[in-house]
């Protein structure tokens, strides 16, 4: 199936986009969770109007579906400034950016999105629109080509992508903000599941919102859509009131389980198990082995298994844990436990901290 049509895809689905416009937040007050994120822009925000200047560039990185466009929004609303929506494929010449860029006033937020996808050429003209506010264009060939300078206005960039390693160095450090967005806890999802059910005018209990918030992989957009899958199964089958058993009816159906896992999630953490003792195993082994991309399993899936607790990433590759074992219903095997290498803590040298909800 195509990761963008699968039930739990973090991704914006088509038919989606009107109806996420109705419930996403326009300000800091609806905006849940993310305060690392939020705490430090509302600061910068504050100072950047004081001073009457444009906020500093923003770069905005983490899985899909977290709230980063929303909260691109939540920027230029603030900020009073116009919000300018593009992304790294769609601008693929000198000439569009420099069309967009001069076509936007003063303060006003450009948010390009998928920006480790801009095209070399692109990216060079990008560093000096950010640093200088000015893009120099080069006019005819050879002996006779010319550059003329064009000034720009004073805006603000928010760049956006789901992993910040695949962006160059250059382009990372002319951003003044870096913003890295987490999943969302269980407590989180559920405060975002009862708003959107206000706006929908769905009545939902407290356990059944806890529960949706459950299965929902940390992500809002897979919160809400769930919710609205419910809301029509509700309809249909009970009297229009989401209630436990309707939350589980549906999940079933759409096979997303007790811990909101999928069929690639259990596929993946099968793999590792039968075909190779719980790991360590190499991403790109993983991936071959189901046929699936690379950057699918990293972006899409792994964040979630890694919140959950059921993967684990060392510098020789991924394992999965007993959790995971228990949770498939495999016997927990018994493992010797690795002595950590000397001079070397667990959490460094690469070997990434799960953060656990
Ligand atoms: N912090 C939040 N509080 C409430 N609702 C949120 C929050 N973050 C996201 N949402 C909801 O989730 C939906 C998806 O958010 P958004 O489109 O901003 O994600 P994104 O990170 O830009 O995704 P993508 O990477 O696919 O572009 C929004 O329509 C919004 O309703
Ligand atoms: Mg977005």
């Amino acid at each position: 199936m195509n990761d963008d049509r699968r039930f739990v895809s973090p991704v914006l689905q088509e038919d989606e986009e009107q109806s996420e416009r109705s419930i996403r937040p326009r300000h800091f007050e609806d905006y849940i969770g993310q305060t690392n994120v939020t705490d430090q822009l509302k600061i910068y925000i504050q100072a950047a109007k004081m001073r009457g200047e444009p906020l500093d560039h923003v770069l905005f990185f983490g899985p899909p579906g977290l709230g980063k466009t929303t909260l691109a929004g939540i920027i230029a609303n603030e900020m009073g400034a116009e919000l300018k929506i593009t992304s790294g494929p769609a601008i693929t010449r000198q000439a569009d950016l420099a069309s967009i860029v001069s076509n936007l006033n003063d303060g006003d937020v450009l948010f390009i999105d998928e920006i480790h996808r801009l095209n070399r050429a692109v990216e060079e003209t990008l560093y000096s629109a950010m640093e200088d506010f000015a893009i120099d264009i080069v006019m005819g060939k050879g002996a006779m080509a010319q550059t003329y300078r064009l000034s720009l206005p004073k805006f603000t960039l928010i760049g956006a992508t789901t992993r910040s390693g695949s962006l160059s160095a250059p382009l990372r450090d002319r951003f003044g903000v870096l913003a890295k967005f987490d999943l969302y806890t269980v407590e989180e999802l559920s405060q975002i599941i009862r708003r959107t059910a206000r706006i929908l005018d769905v009545n939902i209990d407290e356990e059944s919102t806890e529960l949706l918030a459950k299965r929902s992989r940390g992500t809002p957009r897979i919160a809400n859509r769930m919710l609205k899958r419910v809301r029509d199964f509700s309809m249909v089958m009970g009297n229009g009131n989401i209630t436990v058993d309707m939350v589980n009816q549906t999940l079933d159906t759409l096979g997303v389980d007790k811990a909101g896992l999928e069929e690639l999630d259990r596929r993946i953490l099968s793999l590792i198990i039968n075909s190779f003792h719980g790991g360590p195993v190499g991403i790109d082994t993983i991936a071959a082995a189901l046929g699936e991309e690379r950057v699918t399993i990293e972006d899409m899936y792994e964040p979630y298994l890694l919140q959950l607790g059921f993967l684990s990433r060392t510098q020789k590759g991924r394992m999965v844990t007993d959790a995971a074992y228990t949770h498939l219903g495999f016997p927990v095997p018994q493992r010797s436990p690795e002595p950590a290498p000397a001079g070397k803590t667990q959490d460094g040298d690469g070997v990434e901290q799960i953060r656990l909800c």
